[in-house]
């Protein structure tokens, strides 16, 4: 089958049958589509859209370019979050321990960076030594032994997504509702789950960033996921600002091991990560309902059982034992850090959170290219929320850069990224949690 006949049918409107489907996944994986007709398929699906069968058949054929795992005897449920993407968003760093104290097997199998979003696997590397692509064998025993492990997608593991993500990255097709469900689920069916917690990201840090576009796309993976036989239930959530006060990747991580050893819980990253955990914890029977799955999750928090489990996972995989007590002497920092002064006195009333996303790109913490090396050290910490009130000069955050010229230009992008309205009158905080589908 030509390729270019599939792209025509798929650029005039046709729905692709299934013929048409294997022959793009199976080029995809051997190399007889080209980067520019995978581009134009990816193009013409991004304008025309795809049906639901459509996008059941694109997802199974991916979810079967490569090897798909499977979890026979595990003594519990082998459960998986996973999130469309957002600035800021660390809690997959937390809540895969977080699982596995409460006892579910989380094998997840993470991503790299996409566009103005972080990947989790990006922040892991951080840490020295750190194995994110271990070998078969050895991820299985940690995920039995430990309950879980975060590594990075492996070459054969829907190796057709991998090509179509990177080409995606780089020629604006990301934002598609049946490319980001193939995406997704492919991964997640093909690395053998039992249940899973989607994060559907809203805003305008999100690549869904209308509340249509959010419901859509929840319901997009919920059903196709269904018809897969995999439970899930997704969470559509806010976007609309940085979640919590660190974004880049070393900081994230440090974010995320404060918040394992309870030193700070920032309340919307908290109330995330236990809303997401209750999910999964009710997905695969290891709560009743949602009070007692918190309080579970709360008890394995407060016990320090889920920072143990994160502790275990990264000397399992190759990083330091004492990453824990001693962060800062394993994350190189930055070597310039500087205040971003508020530019006004008032409230922050919003933020261009996919600019603040870019912001991060442009200091190295992302991708330009596929490929191109990361440099961990670079971000905010100490972001400010939205609705807080400040005085003129006052930090919004703290730049972490790798020279004055690119701290200094961060500065001046972050303070055109924050918007400072007045500090009188009334004020909402946007909802956290905005609906649940499935
Ligand atoms: N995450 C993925 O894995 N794929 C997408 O397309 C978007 C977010």
């Amino acid at each position: 089958m030509l390729a270019q006949e599939v792209i025509r049918a798929k650029r005039d409107g046709r729905a692709l049958d299934a013929a048409q489907i294997d022959s793009f996944v199976r080029g995809l994986v051997d190399g007889s589509w080209s980067e520019g007709q995978i581009a134009a398929l990816a193009m013409a699906v991004f304008l025309r859209g795809m049906g639901r069968d459509e996008a059941v058949l694109l997802t199974r054929a991916m979810m079967h370019s490569g090897r798909v795992l499977a979890w026979p005897d595990m003594p519990g449920p082998v459960l998986d979050k996973h999130s469309s993407g957002g600035v800021g968003d660390k809690i997959s760093l937390m809540l895969a321990p977080l699982v596995a104290a409460c006892g579910g097997y989380v094998p997840m199998i993470a991503g790299r960076g996409l566009g103005h979003t972080g990947g989790t696997v990006d922040k892991l590397e951080a840490i020295p030594g750190y194995r994110t692509m271990p070998a078969a064998d050895e991820f299985d025993r940690i995920v039995r032994t430990l309950g879980c492990a975060i590594i990075g997608q492996t070459p054969d593991l829907a190796p057709a997504d991998k090509r179509l993500y990177a080409i995606r990255d780089v020629t604006a097709t990301v934002e598609s509702v049946p490319l980001i469900t193939a995406s997704i689920l492919s991964k997640k069916l093909a690395s053998g789950l039992q249940g899973l917690a989607m994060d559907i990201k809203c805003g305008n840090g999100a690549f869904a960033d209308t509340p249509e576009m959010a419901r859509q796309l929840a319901e997009s993976i919920v059903a196709v996921a269904a018809g897969a036989g995999l439970k899930t239930r997704a969470l559509v959530t806010d976007m609309n600002q940085v979640l919590g006060h660190e974004v880049g990747n070393s900081l994230e991580l440090l974010g995320a091991i404060d918040y394992l050893r309870g030193d700070a819980r920032e309340a919307r990253t908290h109330e995330l990560t236990l809303a997401l955990g209750a999910q999964m914890l009710i997905i695969g029977g290891l709560a009743a309902d949602e009070a007692q799955a918190r309080a579970k999750l709360q008890a394995a928090l407060d016990s320090g059982a889920a920072a143990e489990r994160f502790a275990h996972m990264v000397v399992a995989l190759g990083g330091p034992s004492d990453l824990m007590e001693r962060p800062a002497a394993y994350l190189a920092a930055a070597p310039v850090v500087l205040p971003v002064p508020a530019l006004r006195a008032g409230r922050l009333a919003a933020m261009k959170t996919r600019d603040i996303g870019m912001i991060i790109v442009e200091l190295g913490g992302g991708r330009r290219q596929p490929g191109d090396a990361i440099d961990h050290r670079v971000g905010f910490s100490a972001m400010r929320q939205l609705g807080e009130v400040l005085a003129a000069g006052e930090p919004l955050a703290m730049v972490h850069a790798a020279d004055a010229v690119a701290a200094e230009r961060a500065v001046a992008a972050l303070q055109a990224a924050c918007e400072i309205g007045e500090a009188t009158g009334a004020w909402t905080a946007p909802a956290l949690l905005q609906a649940t589908v499935g």
